[in-house]
């Protein structure tokens, strides 16, 4: 039947559509976080956890997506660097064959713990996002596993994942007692233990799933946030915080390497945080826009002009970066998961957006 000839001929148009269509590095992207990562997921939640008014999307082509940002975000970044011609879809509206590319299920004030966030109102922790991820998984068995589950998982294991959890866990949990009970059952290191732990469980759960590429970002030093600084009444950082992170960090840092060796076939990658400092963001303790008293804490004020001089700004509100830092960010996540796809094509260079 000419069935070698007919392969060749695929191979062909498959070479020459590489040369002649962006194609990504990867086939899909799958993406769990919170608020520096959401892209729409919080839009139908109700919650003060929420970006999808101005002047939030003020440097983006879609205007305000539910983006915590002026612009794109660091998964945004990380997708366009991968070779998406789009972002990854937002699981509150992918549909159809969409999923193929992958999901973000992101969603601002989550976490590893259920209760972190709650204070704000709706949000999708990180075991609900995982939850979600095995709704796609199922409707992949429709689309291109023809009900069975082999190819599904032979998609998967090609899939590049990234994990981004935690800073709500200190930042809307542990260092918030007035909400929170955590400070007071534990010190920051049995805390920063207990939250691994369960971490530890979530990403193996990604793992039985059919995850086998992920990279997994440390929590932030969110002890430099501008609404931190507000909460602690101090102009400087706050040391208690970031000493806390810096534990989780560590522990998390050692679990990764853990897990590799018990998870056969699986690569992980710890990423770092963004450290969010260099000469050209000399504003680093103020954020671009005008901060809201009543929506959440430290996020803009709905339809106020927002400063001018972004590119110099770390801060867009008083918690997430803008767009300039999560492209230096996005770059730094890309770059620390080379190894997952340097050895199928050429790394594109250079990594600036
Ligand atoms: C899909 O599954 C059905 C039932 O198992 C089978 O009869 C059919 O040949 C399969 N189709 C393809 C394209 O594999
Ligand atoms: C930041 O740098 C710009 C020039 O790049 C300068 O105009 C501005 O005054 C600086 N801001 C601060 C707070 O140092
Ligand atoms: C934002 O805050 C600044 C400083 O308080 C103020 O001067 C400015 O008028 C505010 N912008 C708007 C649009 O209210
Ligand atoms: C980001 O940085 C570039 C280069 O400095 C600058 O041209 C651009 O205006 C910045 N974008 C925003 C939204 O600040």
């Amino acid at each position: 039947m000419g069935s070698v000839k007919a392969y060749v001929f695929l191979l062909f148009i498959a070479t020459l559509s590489s040369f002649t269509m962006a194609v990504p590095q990867v086939p899909c992207y799958f993406i769990f976080g919170d608020s520096l990562y959401d892209n729409g997921n919080n839009n139908h939640l109700f919650t003060e956890a929420k970006s999808d008014f101005p002047p939030y999307g003020i440097d983006h082509p879609d205007g305000p997506t539910g983006r915590f940002s002026n612009g794109r975000n660091i998964a945004d970044v990380i997708a366009q660097l991968l070779g998406f011609e789009n972002s990854i879809p937002p699981y509150a509206s992918a549909s159809g064959e969409d999923i193929l590319r992958g999901v973000n299920y992101a969603s601002g004030a989550a976490g590893i713990r259920e209760e972190s966030g709650q204070h704000l109102g709706g949000r999708i922790s990180l075991d609900r996002q995982i939850a979600h991820h095995a709704t796609t998984i199922l409707k992949l068995v429709e689309l291109i596993g023809n009900g069975s589950l082999a190819p599904v998982r032979r998609h998967l294991k090609k899939c590049i994942y990234t994990v981004a959890m935690g800073n709500n866990d200190f930042i809307n949990n542990y260092f918030f007692p007035q909400y929170y009970k955590t400070s007071s059952l534990y010190t920051p290191e049995e805390y920063a233990e207990v939250l691994v732990q369960q971490y530890t469980q979530q990403l193996s759960k990604l793992y039985e799933y059919g995850a086998r590429k992920l990279g997994i970002s440390g929590a932030g030093y969110s002890g430099c946030a501008p609404a931190m600084m507000t909460r602690y009444e101090t102009n400087g950082c706050v040391d208690a915080v970031n000493g806390a992170v810096v534990q989780f960090n560590a522990k998390l840092t050692t679990a990764l390497v853990d897990l590799e060796s018990k998870l056969t076939g699986a690569k992980f990658v710890y990423i770092n945080p963004s450290l969010g400092y260099s000469p050209e963001f000399n504003v680093t303790d103020k954020p671009c826009c005008n901060v809201s008293t009543t929506i959440g804490e430290g996020q803009c004020a709905p339809n106020q002009e927002p400063c001018v001089a972004r590119q110099n700004y770390v801060f867009w509100d008083a918690f997430h970066p803008t767009e300039n830092i999560s492209i230096v960010d996005g770059a730094t996540a890309y770059a620390t998961m080379s190894p997952f796809y340097v050895s199928q094509t050429k790394l594109k260079l250079p990594l600036s957006v």
